[in-house]
């Protein structure tokens, strides 16, 4: 099935200069980036970004790290893109994270992790249209 996700290199994953390195997995993979853009996610977008998770005690950390700093915003389509570009990025736990996925390759953290991937079709469709208008 022909689908389209979103892929956020967050702040620390910018920071690192590792912009690159994922691109290069993303395309490895044959996926197609149809819209990209660098910028600094305001306050309202990340609420609107992160609204499933009001209620966790980690939600006031999420978004200030997500404004913390410019983050990489992209549309990648393909066929089961939203599962495949879950399994490039990896588990969000870090010890669970395996190694050859961006998290398990680079990040010890679970917020500090990288990147944001959609985790369903209903998410990535709002999630895309939160970003790109
Ligand atoms: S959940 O609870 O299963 O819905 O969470 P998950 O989808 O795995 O993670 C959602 C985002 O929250 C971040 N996260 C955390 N941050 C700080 N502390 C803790 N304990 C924590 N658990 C999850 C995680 O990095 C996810 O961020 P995004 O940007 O969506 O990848």
């Amino acid at each position: 099935m022909l689908e389209k996700t979103l892929l956020i290199i967050k702040p620390d994953g910018v920071k690192r200069k590792l912009i690159g390195e994922i691109i290069k997995r993303v395309e490895n993979k044959n996926l197609n980036i149809i819209e990209m853009k660098m910028e600094r996610v305001t306050l309202a977008k990340a609420e609107a970004h992160y609204e499933v998770h009001k209620e966790k005690p980690f939600y006031k950390g999420l978004i200030e790290f997500i404004t913390s700093g410019p983050v990489v915003l992209m549309v990648v389509e393909g066929e089961n893109a939203i599962e495949i570009i879950r399994h490039l990025a990896g588990e969000t736990s870090p010890t669970k994270a395996l190694p050859g996925t961006i998290r398990g390759d680079f990040s010890l953290d679970i917020l500090e992790n990288v990147v944001h991937t959609s985790d369903s079709k209903e998410n990535a469709d709002k999630e895309i249209k939160n970003f790109f208008k």
